[in-house]
């Protein structure tokens, strides 16, 4: 049975290949030390580490335990898209997970709710796993009005069936590690919005049950909190899963969890 799933979120780092080798290799010595079963992580390196990635993440402990995954996608499977990486590309490369609607996406680069839900259905299309990134930008005034109406334009007119091959990732803005005067969040309050976000997916969807991660600012210090609560189905470690130790950590904090 799967215990809890971690997604890594490296977003622009690390700098190097070495770099990316040395992160893996931290985490393959790690599960050789302790079985890992009931553990999925899924990392998402920058596009250009990807296909070395894919290599490293095939052989030892950590292929038993680890997939592949990418931080965005075209919208169109073919054509002339300057700088776009297609579906069917990133199938080849054996990528299964793609995250779309990261609030640094949607926020810094300008993606709209329509982009996001056409990225989503280049995902579905192509046989991929999607992890859909929902979350307030702050917890001021109608936070949950806002939450609501993002959920909604982020599926738009997907069948029931398509939402529920989707993973969500619940990340509020506000407690994104990179975002200015970041607060931290609880596990109350991120249980508090993924009620929020289940309960539109139950309404509009018919979906009774849908994997929830939660994501901003997560690090050894406060993983137990959100592995650890019914609910909450694994975290997505941005800053923290590029650092060797820290991200080590974590692993071992989700694996020890009930
Ligand atoms: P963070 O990032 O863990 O650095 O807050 C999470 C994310 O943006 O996916």
């Amino acid at each position: 049975m799967l215990k809890k799933l971690i997604v890594a979120n490296w977003k622009m780092a690390p700098e190097s290949l070495a770099q990316a080798e040395e992160i893996l290799d931290a985490v393959n010595g790690h599960i050789v030390s302790e079985d890992r079963d009931g553990l999925l992580l899924v990392f998402c390196p920058p596009f250009v580490f990807i296909e070395e990635v894919a290599k490293m993440l095939s052989g030892g402990p950590l292929g038993r335990i680890a997939a592949l995954g990418a931080q965005d996608i075209a919208v169109q499977d073919t054509g002339a898209f300057t700088g776009e990486i297609s579906g069917t590309m990133l199938t080849k490369l054996g990528v299964r997970y793609v995250i779309v609607g990261h609030s640094e996406r949607r926020w810094k680069l300008g993606e709209s709710d329509k982009t996001v839900n056409d990225k989503l259905k280049a995902v579905l299309r192509n046989g991929l796993v999607p992890i859909v990134c929902l979350g307030e930008r702050t917890r001021g005034g109608d936070w949950e009005g806002f939450l609501r109406e993002q959920v909604v334009a982020t599926f738009g007119d997907l069948s029931s069936g398509d939402v529920s091959r989707c993973i969500v990732a619940y990340e509020p803005v506000w407690a994104i590690s990179t975002t200015p005067d970041a607060q931290p969040d609880t596990p109350k309050s991120a249980l508090e919005a993924i009620g929020v976000i289940k309960d539109v997916l139950a309404t509009n969807y018919k979906l009774q049950t849908i994997c929830c991660l939660y994501g901003g600012s997560v690090a050894s210090h406060n993983a137990a909190g959100f592995v650890g609560v019914h609910g909450i189905d694994g975290v997505l470690v941005g800053g923290a899963s590029v650092r060797k130790e820290e991200f080590v950590k974590i692993i071992s904090i989700a694996y020890h969890q009930k």
